[in-house]
């Protein structure tokens, strides 16, 4: 199994992923909070680009439709949850579909679409996702970053699951870019919390009053689902 790392979703050539197994991962928060969704039983999750396209598809889905996700961090105008993970409560999500969009997550996933398979990773399944991989034979950590940046709470999870990989699949090659994951990931591993606390999005999430969603994003874990895109017709729809 050949493993690599790209650091921001703008690295992704649509044309390199033929063949690939691409797992998607944004910690804060687009991935934790599909997780979560699934988690209390959300049926779907439909992964859409913009705000506009959200809201037409709520139109035509209705009272089985709920609209979540974020811009500038916070909840939209006229949608039913934003992008903390806290939220997707079983109340109010169970046996929904999801119409998800967010800043950089699920433009992701929109991205992938040409990869063999698409798998939504988070600290919250990361051994699950890894129990997932064999026999794969080329596999990509696709972190979305931010806005065309490095984000190193995505990078932190590429090497926490690189880090699973190595141990399980004694087959496995990883890239440079994962093997450097590693290392970050074993420095700063002790204290991953306080240290993203002190990072821009950690900082931006605590003034808006939401920083429990960084220690709820950081719990390793906690669920074995693995949600996975199963249809790509009009937009990417997740599922278990
Ligand atoms: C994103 O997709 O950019 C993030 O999930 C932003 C956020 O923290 O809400």
């Amino acid at each position: 199994m050949r493993v690599d790392i790209i650091n921001k979703k703008e690295d992704i050539v649509p044309l390199r992923l033929a063949g690939k197994t691409v797992v998607v991962i944004d910690v804060l928060r687009a991935t934790s909070t599909m997780v979560a969704a699934f988690e209390n039983g959300c049926r779907e999750v439909i992964a859409v680009s913009t705000p506009e396209e959200a809201l037409a598809l709520k139109k035509q889905l209705g009272a089985e439709g709920v609209l979540g996700g974020e811009r500038k961090k916070q909840k939209l105008p006229g949608f039913d949850f934003g992008n903390s993970p806290r939220e997707y409560t079983l109340e109010k999500v169970n046996n929904k579909i999801l119409i998800f969009t967010t800043t950089n997550g699920t433009i992701l996933i929109n991205s992938c679409i040409h990869g063999q398979e698409t798998l939504i990773a988070s600290f919250r399944n990361a051994v699950s996702v890894v129990g997932s991989l064999r026999n794969k034979e080329e596999v990509l950590l696709a972190c979305a970053g931010t806005r065309g940046t490095f984000s190193l709470e995505d990078n932190l999870l590429a090497g926490y699951l690189s880090l699973l990989i190595s141990r399980k699949y004694h087959d496995s090659l990883l890239s440079e870019g994962c093997k450097s994951a590693i290392k970050l990931y074993k420095l700063l591993e002790k204290d991953i919390t306080g240290i993203l606390e002190k990072t821009p999005h950690g900082h931006g999430l605590a003034v808006l009053g939401l920083e429990k969603d960084i220690g709820y994003c950081l719990e390793k874990n906690k669920v074995t689902i693995v949600p996975r895109v199963k249809t790509r017709a009009f937009y990417p729809r997740v599922q278990l």
